[in-house]
């Protein structure tokens, strides 16, 4: 990629990933785990792009799925029917001690939201 193709979106591009990979390998709570163990996986949101997240995650357990928008919410739902629901984030958090990592596929506006409990908890995460 040349200089000049590297634009706002491409830089927000990167910077998730390599953020995400950081956040990723560094969880205190993901390393002392049995490596045979599945994870318990969190979603906030549900929409296009959290239902590709979340199918990327199925042979993990998916523990709990939120979403503001109820009809996304109950469609993850009937797919993972074993999962608590949340229309509320900050609810989510308030159990995080059930989950190990957070999937965020929230609009861009709420991403850092969404995300910094999960940081702050270390757990792992993926935008
Ligand atoms: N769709 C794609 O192919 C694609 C590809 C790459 C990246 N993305 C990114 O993924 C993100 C989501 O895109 P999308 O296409 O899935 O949009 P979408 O509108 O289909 O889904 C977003 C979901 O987030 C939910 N949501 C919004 N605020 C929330 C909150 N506070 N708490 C919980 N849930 C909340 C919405 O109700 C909705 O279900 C965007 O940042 C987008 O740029 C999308």
């Amino acid at each position: 990629m040349t200089r000049q193709h590297f634009d706002r979106r491409s830089f927000l591009q990167t910077s998730a990933a390599i953020g995400a990979a950081a956040t990723i390998s560094a969880p205190n709570i993901l390393r002392a785990r049995n490596l045979n163990e599945k994870l318990n996986i969190a979603i906030i949101g549900a929409g296009g792009r959290g239902q590709y997240n979340t199918g990327q995650f199925a042979s993990e357990n998916i523990v709990a799925l939120c979403d503001v928008n109820e009809n996304n919410l109950n469609a993850a739902a009937q797919k993972y029917p074993k999962a608590r629901k949340e229309t509320d984030f900050r609810k989510l958090f308030d159990q995080q001690q059930e989950f190990d990592a957070v999937v965020v596929s929230t609009c861009e506006h709420t991403h850092a939201f969404a995300t910094l409990p999960a940081l702050q908890l270390g757990q792992a995460c993926l935008l």
